[in-house]
């Protein structure tokens, strides 16, 4: 692991991974919001989970401000963000707030909301259960995605996150189909007279389960990660041919790094903690070799997340 000065910022990425052509996966040990304006000028797409202030164990993080501090903090990214966007640009922030404290993803949002328009909400669900009447088909219900026994006698379990899209102006042309899921029933094609397609809206419900890990300090070396699919829904739904740069400014290990990867895309990513960061270069060129040894397609794989909120 490279030790680096503090007080000096580097003149170089900690890891940059080539994709070809001018594209590459670069990753950087600095402060996201100071260093954001030099290393990542023109986002395209900006998808990121920032700490929550819920006292999570970061390894060089504190994740315990006073709340206006904190909430200072976000306004202060969303307006740094608002300055860099492309005009059609997109900004993905994933917030979740817990039993206690469910006004934390929305006080966060409203300060971005003083720099960007809230285009979409979205809802990351990590687990859900389909009653047998319910789902239709099929002998049994289902419960599916992470559980995590919850001690309460007030709250029940958390089993959701949010996803805000926010834009310059909330009119962003969004690609629905590319998240799109097949119709159950063929009738409501003609029914709802859409233009004939396979596929309708996934809606803003996305079931995004943890991946099953055996040993969290090998599999999952990070206490509040997202599925790699997240990042990826995200740019697939802004649209991924109007995405020249995805940027992550709260990398961790390297979710979203991943999922350009999957998807060919030029890359920049920030966090304070170098530890992550080689987990994140190490999980990029996995990612590579896994895509040239199939050919050059990146299969889909379950998910390595484990959740900005609650692992
Ligand atoms: C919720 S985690 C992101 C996890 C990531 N989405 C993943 O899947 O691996 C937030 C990360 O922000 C990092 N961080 C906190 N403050 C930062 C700052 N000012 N600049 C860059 N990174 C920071 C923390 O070290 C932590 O890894």
């Amino acid at each position: 692991m490279r030790r680096r000065d503090p007080a000096r910022p580097p003149a170089g990425p900690f890891a940059r991974i080539p994709l070809g052509g001018e594209r590459s996966v670069r990753l950087y040990c600095e402060d996201a919001l100071e260093a954001l304006p030099r290393r990542a000028p023109h986002p395209s797409v900006v998808v990121t989970s920032p700490p929550y202030n819920r006292r999570v164990p970061y390894a060089s993080y504190r994740d315990d401000r006073p709340r206006a501090e904190y909430l200072a903090w976000i306004r202060r990214l969303g307006g740094t963000v608002a300055r860099l966007l492309e005009d059609d640009g997109s900004f993905f922030l994933n917030l979740g707030g817990s039993p206690s404290d469910p006004w934390l993803p929305w006080d966060a949002a409203r300060e971005v909301g003083a720099s960007l328009v809230l285009q979409n909400v979205l809802h990351w669900i990590k687990s859900i259960a389909i009653d047998r009447g319910a789902a239709g088909r099929g002998e049994r219900s289902l419960a599916l995605g992470h559980y995590k026994p919850l001690v309460s006698s007030r709250y029940v379990h958390g089993a959701h996150e949010y996803i805000f899209q926010f834009s310059h102006r909330g009119d962003v042309p969004v690609d629905r189909l590319a998240v799109g899921v097949p119709y159950q029933d063929r009738s409501n094609v003609r029914r709802w007279r859409r233009p004939a397609s396979e596929l309708r809206c996934r809606g803003n419900t996305w079931f995004l389960p943890y991946g099953t890990i055996r040993l969290r300090a090998r599999d999952r070396p990070h206490p509040a990660t997202f599925p790699v699919e997240l990042p990826e829904w995200c740019v697939r739904l802004h649209g991924l041919g109007r995405t020249r740069q995805l940027v992550d400014p709260f990398v961790g290990i390297g979710s979203s790094a991943v999922a350009a990867a999957r998807l060919g895309l030029d890359f920049v990513g920030f966090d304070l903690d170098a530890g992550y960061l080689e987990v994140a270069a190490e999980r990029v060129r996995s990612e590579l070799a896994a895509a040239s040894r199939s050919g050059g397609r990146s299969a889909p794989r379950p998910s390595t997340g484990a959740g900005a909120g609650s692992p």
